[in-house]
């Protein structure tokens, strides 16, 4: 089964990698097509601030296979100059730059789950997750398969 994947992440180019990934380890994973364009769009925000307020940084994706659910795990990390306020980053219209400030709340509402640790002159590290349920059915396959 896949392992995990990571994309360093330094040009425009490289969000496209990390999208790409993202998107075909979430089919892997049994993810409905919405769901992995969800995901990858997830990754493409995530990736972009990388590239624009961290300058270079990596993308890790990670698949979790639980006995009732799976899951897809991104974990953005960067050596940039971090976010003074993570709280109000989260927020809507918070951008500093260019931006809309959609990029980090509109990943959170895209994932299940969104967690962002930041330090000022450090770094930051956005994670996120995204389940997706196992049936029945799936799980006695898995279970028959196991057993041969
Ligand atoms: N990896 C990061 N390193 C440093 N600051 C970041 C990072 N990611 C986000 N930020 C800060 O959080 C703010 C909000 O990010 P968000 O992605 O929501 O908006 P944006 O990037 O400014 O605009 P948009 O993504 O809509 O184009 C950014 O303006 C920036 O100040
Ligand atoms: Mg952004």
């Amino acid at each position: 089964m896949a392992d995990e994947r990571r994309v360093p992440i330094v040009s425009d180019d490289d969000m496209v990698t990390a999208r790409a990934e993202g998107r075909a380890l979430a089919a892997h994973l049994g993810f409905s097509r919405t769901d992995a364009t969800l995901v990858a769009t997830a990754i493409s925000e995530i990736a972009r601030n990388i590239v624009v307020h961290a300058h270079d940084g990596e993308i890790v994706l990670t698949p979790v296979y639980g006995d009732s659910r799976y899951g897809l795990v991104v974990v953005a990390r960067d050596r940039g100059p971090g976010i003074p306020d993570v709280e109000a980053a989260m927020q809507d219209g918070y951008g500093s730059s260019n931006g809309l400030g959609l990029g980090l709340p509109g990943a959170r509402r895209l994932m299940d789950e969104l967690h962002v640790e930041s330090e000022v002159g450090r770094g930051t590290t956005v994670t996120m997750k995204k389940w997706r349920d196992r049936d029945e059915l799936e799980r006695l396959r898995e279970r028959r398969s196991d057993s041969r």
